[in-house]
Order: C-alpha cells, then sequence, then structure tokens
C-alpha cells in the first residue's frame, strides 16, 4: 500500500528534523493505520467503500496520526496495537470534519480532486461523515478506556461548537482577536491536543506527561489553524490542493482581515464588499493581499503563529531527550514553513 506523504528531503540547519526524517520514525506505524482505514470501510455497504477509498486515496498530510504515534513512543519508546487504532479513529473523525466542512464551506475541491460534496452529492456526503463519526467511536469502545473517550467526545463536541460559533459569526467584521481564537481552538487545536494527549494515554504516561502533551497539542493546532488561513491568502489551489482565497469570501474573517482592520479601519467598507459579493468583483483578491502586506498583517499574524509554536516547544522540557521529543519539537517549524 502506498503512503501519501509528499515531504521533501531538506534538511535545516539547526538541527530541525527534516519532515520527511520526522515521518520516518513513524513511517511503518503509518502504513498500518492506512490498512486499518482501508479495512474499516471496506467492511461496510459498497457506497461506504467506494467513498471511504476515494478519501483515503485523496491522501492527506496525516499530521493528526503521526502525532499520536510520536507522542506514544516520546512517552514509551514505541507505539502498540492501541495506538496504531487511535491513531486510525484520530484519521477517521478528521476526514469525517473534512468532508462536512466542505459541504459547509461549499468547497468543491479537495486534496486537489472533487471534493466527496462536488461528487456525490452534499446528502450522501452527511451521511458519509455521520459513519466516520460512528466508526471512529466503534473502534475507539474496543480500548474500554473511559479516559480516551473523555478526550475524543469532549473534542467532538467542541469542534463541532467550533464550527457552529463560526457560522454565527459569518460576515461579521467586527469578530474580535479573542472570539477568533476560541473558533480556531475548537475547530482545528482540540484536535490535536486529543492526539498528543490519546498518544500519552495509550502509552501509559504519568498525568503530568499526559498533560504536558495534551498542552503541545492545543499550541500545534492553533499555530496550525493560523498557518491555514494565511495560506488562503497567499497560496494557490495547486499548492494546497483546495481553493483558496475562500474563507473571505464566505465571509470569514481571520486573523490577517482582523489586524488589517485594526490598522485602519477605513479597509472595513472593503472587506465589507468583498463579503457582500461574496467574492473578488469590485475589489481584486491581488489588492487585498498587498493590503495586507502593507500594513504587516501577514507579518503580524505569522508571528503569532510563531509564539505558538515556541509554546509548544517549551513544554517538551518536562521529557527526557529521545529522537521521539526531537521530532515533536520540529513538528511546530515544519507547521510554520509548510506550504501546503
Ligand atoms: C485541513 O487539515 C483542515 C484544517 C484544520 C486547516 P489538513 O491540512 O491537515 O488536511 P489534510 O489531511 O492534509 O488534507
Ligand atoms: C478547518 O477550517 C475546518 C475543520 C476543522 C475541518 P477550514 O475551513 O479553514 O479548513 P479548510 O481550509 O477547508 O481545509
Ligand atoms: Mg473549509
Ligand atoms: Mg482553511
Amino acid at each position: 500500500m502506498q503512503s501519501h506523504l509528499r515531504y521533501d528531503t531538506r534538511g535545516t540547519e539547526d538541527e530541525q528534523l527534516s519532515p520527511s526524517a520526522i515521518f520516518s520514525l513513524v513511517g511503518p506505524e503509518l502504513l498500518l493505520v492506512e490498512k486499518e482505514f482501508e479495512l474499516q470501510v471496506s467492511g461496510g455497504p459498497s457506497i461506504v467503500s467506494s467513498i471511504g477509498r476515494y478519501l483515503r486515496e485523496g491522501g492527506g498530510k496525516r499530521v493528526r496520526p503521526a502525532l499520536l504515534l510520536l507522542a506514544s513512543k516520546a512517552v514509551h519508546g514505541k507505539a502498540g496495537a492501541s495506538a496504531v487504532s487511535m491513531a486510525t479513529v484520530m484519521e477517521m473523525l478528521h476526514t469525517a470534519t473534512l468532508v462536512h466542512d466542505d459541504i459547509i464551506d461549499g468547497a468543491r475541491v479537495r486534496r486537489g480532486r472533487p471534493s466527496v460534496n462536488a461528487k456525490w452529492g452534499s446528502e450522501v456526503t452527511v451521511l458519509i461523515g455521520d459513519w466516520l463519526y460512528m466508526t471512529a467511536f466503534d473502534i475507539t469502545l474496543r480500548e474500554r478506556s473511559f479516559d480516551i473517550l473523555d478526550v475524543l467526545t469532549s473534542m467532538t463536541r467542541l469542534m463541532t461548537e467550533g464550527e457552529l460559533i463560526q457560522l454565527t459569526m459569518i460576515g461579521n467584521s467586527r469578530i474580535t482577536e479573542s472570539e477568533h481564537l476560541e473558533i480556531v481552538k475548537r475547530k482545528t487545536a482540540y484536535m490535536f491536543s486529543a492526539c498528543a494527549e490519546v498518544g500519552a494515554i495509550v502509552a501509559g504516561a504519568t498525568p503530568e506527561e499526559r498533560r504536558a502533551l495534551a498542552r503541545y497539542g492545543l499550541s500545534v493546532g492553533i499555530a496550525f489553524q493560523l498557518i491555514d488561513d494565511l495560506l488562503d491568502f497567499v497560496s494557490t489551489e495547486d499548492k494546497l490542493g483546495k481553493p483558496v482565497a475562500n474563507d473571505i469570501r464566505e465571509g470569514k474573517l481571520t486573523l490577517p482581515i482582523i489586524y488589517l482592520l485594526e490598522e485602519d479601519v477605513q479597509h472595513r467598507r472593503l472587506i465589507e464588499t468583498v463579503i457582500a459579493e461574496q467574492g473578488f468583483n469590485s475589489v481584486a483578491r491581488e489588492d487585498l493581499v498587498r493590503l495586507l502586506r502593507e500594513n504587516s498583517a501577514l507579518d503580524r499574524a505569522r508571528s503569532q503563529a510563531r509564539l505558538y509554536a515556541e509554546e509548544a516547544t517549551e513544554v517538551l522540557s518536562i521529557f527526557q531527550p529521545s529522537e521521539y521529543i526531537d521530532a515533536l519539537r520540529s513538528v511546530p517549524r515544519f507547521i510554520l514553513d509548510r506550504d501546503m
């Protein structure tokens, strides 16, 4: 079975592990995750197995399962069967949120291919998302661990709340930085936190180690979403495999726009025009990006992401040094530098 990890092997000067070095530390387990995902969907009705396979083959970075496996290895030196099962669960839950998110955002492209909603329609896609959620919980139940169930149910509720809160904020050009951060935590960061924490739980971590990894994951997740929001402005659909300049078109204000409006409220009318027209008609996308650059809004947003990335690495200081801790330490940097 083919892995879908598409990283270069570039090393960095300051002894950061490269993305390929990070992922190779959990390479064999990630292949097992692919197998387990395939096995689960192939056990469903044929519509589930075809869409499930389509989703799995679409690739994706597999950041969440990799984090779970690395956390487990950082605590216990290995990632056993439970870690592999739970890493699969996390990829399933992530996939469920993606297919639902694409319906909500009306996105036609995901991972460089037609989204499930574009190919099969929204009705089928809602149910595939539900199937993935419930299958993920079914697999989790087999672990017979209330600790894990606790983490996952809270996380799922928070994520759903995040998407709901985001909907209530659509078109609101007065959203504050802290309101936005709350959405970011809920819709993305708690899942990263849960990945690191569940990795710790299955490895038999102490409460202190578990708390540190949960905290690490939260900061990594915030940085990850802040960068995703930046890439929405500065990257291309070819690179990201999903639509760009989409957030503002949908009326979702992210950090760069919030900072731009902080600099000068005069820009509010321009932003409101894009939102009202649901696209770049009277206002050109390049002009908006230029304005963001000129007002240092992109730089400020990136610095904010960097702060969370640094916060993430700091909490790892309680662990004994190991190659897995080095890898966890390198993940935030790779997230800051990513362009896909
Ligand atoms: C996309 O996540 C959703 C966000 C939280 C921004 P990823 O960027 O991890 O998506 P894949 O799995 O690599 O496609
Ligand atoms: C992440 O937000 C949503 C999820 C938690 C699934 P986005 O809406 O920014 O994700 P993308 O950009 O569509 O991947
Ligand atoms: Mg989206
Ligand atoms: Mg996005």
